[in-house]
């Protein structure tokens, strides 16, 4: 496999309305980040993801973007983000850009020009298309609820928005568009920065003939859709070739037989993946509903991509992001085993093979926040989904529902301290701090060696310092227990050995005989001592353990 540095790196995500707020006006913004950018070399990570920070009227906080090459004001100005990537830069801290290109803001001059007459030269640069029997052309879906077509007065047509009706679907038919986007992209790039989160990129082809969607979804329609492969080579050859760069796409509805095409090491197309298997368990229509799933299941998903783009193309590995509750709320125990819970998800992350990312306040393990009321929450998706729902539920039941699954978990401040609004601002914030900010919070994380940042500080660490950890081979054991995950890296003579306890119970592990623990030493563990008689070690609640093999 060729060795590249991202996939040596680990990456962390900024939310900027969310981060750090310097000029107290509730809002985080650019001068924020770079006041922290200590602390993150701090923690150690190489990368930024960087949500969106450019012109928007924030109708999606951001993906909906009215102008590509200028900052939003919230946010600061262009003289601000320069002297971020070179305050990053300095630090060796690399930064990616979120490319949201799928759609622009409504307000973007090419769709207020688009929108002017049907033979505008704009015209092309969106999807339009003729009321069918006077109705909406096609029965498509938006994202966040209600039909991904709006209906255009002036000229009699549609326009789609897969998203919501400020963020209208460009058209990636057009050349034109493509040509802009691509020296958009130049623009940046020739910036300095070092690569792009791509925003949901397998829906940028859409299918010419526009078919409704059947029960087979919308897969060759808009997801995967017949160009995109095209689009990616062409960009890849415009843009992305001619820098050392990294770029991950985002692609919900992707299997890995779809990601050996995005991702292989030899199509030219982009780097790195995220898929949505794990952040969808168990499969369901309304993301809204989470349903128990199984251990077996989280393991299938990650074996499943292990194996599926071994030695063809990489994995990158997450477990939130500003789309998703928090990690340690969701997959772990956020109230009585918070510490050690998010300990053992982040060894997951980082001793597992792919690129890992960390979104902001995961490395001091902040939680779901489940405001009561639904006034407290901003997520235009939440309030969708909450005024479609609220005509005929109980509020109480579906209140329940957006408490856990609500892209606001995500989203509350960054907890820094103690002080009012725990240091995110000294203003109103324009989302409610998590009330727990007292508890935790950076302060605090940096002055206690056990905590959740100085053993993210230690895995990334680990990651930076050990090949098997990025390169070596993955080797499931015992791949049915229900209880524990554990898998072996291999590389060459090194060998690491990882073992997790999922759940909040204490749990008699048998190491399987080949296995020498005894010729090993702990590297890491979120534990100080070892409950180890033969070959059976009892692992207690969320215990997590990375061996290493010796003599190998
Ligand atoms: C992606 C973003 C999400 C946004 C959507 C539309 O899924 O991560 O935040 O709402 O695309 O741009
Ligand atoms: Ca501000």
């Amino acid at each position: 496999m060729k060795k590249t540095w991202w996939k040596e790196a680990v990456v962390y995500q900024i939310y900027p309305s969310s981060f750090m707020d310097s000029n107290n006006d509730g809002v985080g913004d650019i001068k924020g980040v770079i006041q922290k950018l200590d602390y993150l070399k701090e923690l150690g990570i190489d990368v930024i993801w960087l949500s969106p920070v450019y012109k928007s009227p924030k109708d999606d906080n951001g993906y909906d973007i009215s102008d590509y090459e200028d900052i939003m004001d919230e946010f600061g100005t262009m003289k601000d983000f320069d002297e971020l990537l070179n305050e990053a830069h300095k630090r060796n801290i690399k930064i990616l850009m979120d490319l949201v290109v799928n759609h622009s803001s409504d307000e973007h001059k090419w769709f207020i020009e688009a929108k002017k007459s049907k033979d505008n030269k704009y015209r092309d640069y969106y999807m339009w298309a003729d009321p069918k029997d006077g109705k909406e052309p096609n029965n498509w879906g938006s994202f966040f609820g209600g039909s991904a077509w709006k209906y255009d007065e002036k000229s009699n047509q549609y326009y789609l928005h897969l998203f919501t009706k400020k963020q209208p679907d460009l058209n990636w038919e057009s050349e034109d568009m493509r040509k802009d986007i691509y020296s958009m992209m130049k623009f940046w790039l020739d910036k300095g920065v070092d690569g792009f989160r791509m925003d949901v990129c397998n829906l940028y082809s859409k299918a010419k003939d526009m078919l409704d969607i059947d029960e087979n979804g919308a897969e060759g329609l808009y997801m995967n859709g017949p160009r995109v492969h095209e689009y990616f080579k062409e960009m890849n050859k415009e843009v992305f070739s001619k820098y050392n760069i990294m770029t991950v796409g985002e692609t919900p509805g992707v299997s890995p037989k779809h990601a050996r095409d995005y991702v292989g090491e030899d199509r030219d197309e982009l780097n790195m993946l995220f898929h949505f298997e794990l952040m969808d368990l168990p499969n369901q229509s309304d993301k809204f509903y989470k349903k128990p799933y199984k251990l077996t299941d989280v393991k299938n998903i990650f074996m499943k991509w292990y194996n599926g783009l071994h030695n063809v193309g990489w994995n990158s590995l997450f477990m939130n992001n500003h789309d998703q509750p928090r990690m340690v709320s969701r997959f772990g125990n956020d109230k009585e085993y918070r510490v050690e819970s998010a300990k053992m998800l982040a060894t997951l992350i980082h001793t597992f093979s792919g690129t890992p990312y960390i979104y902001q306040g995961e490395e001091i393990g902040m939680t779901n926040v489940e405001f009561d009321n639904i006034k407290d929450y901003k997520d235009v998706e939440t309030l969708n989904y909450y005024n479609e729902k609220i005509v005929d539920e109980e509020e109480l039941e579906l209140m329940k529902r957006i408490k856990i699954t609500s892209r606001d978990n995500a989203r509350t401040p960054m907890q820094w301290d103690k002080s009012e609004n725990a240091g995110f601002t000294k203003a109103t914030p324009w989302i409610n701090v998590n009330p727990n900010y007292k508890e935790i919070n950076v302060e605090d994380s940096l002055k206690g060696k056990n905590s959740i940042f100085y053993y993210y500080k230690d895995l990334i660490n680990l990651r930076h310092e050990n090949d098997v950890i990025v390169y070596g081979d993955v080797e499931l054991i015992c791949g049915e227990d229900e209880n524990v995950f554990a898998y072996k890296r291999n590389l060459k003579n090194e060998e690491i050995i990882v073992i997790l306890n999922f759940y909040n119970n204490k749990i008699n592990f048998e190491i399987p005989a080949y296995l020498d623990i005894k010729e090993s030493q702990i590297m890491m563990s979120n534990y100080e001592d070892k409950i180890i008689k033969n070959n059976v070690i009892t692992l207690r609640p969320y215990e997590a353990i990375v061996y290493k093999v010796k003599n190998k």
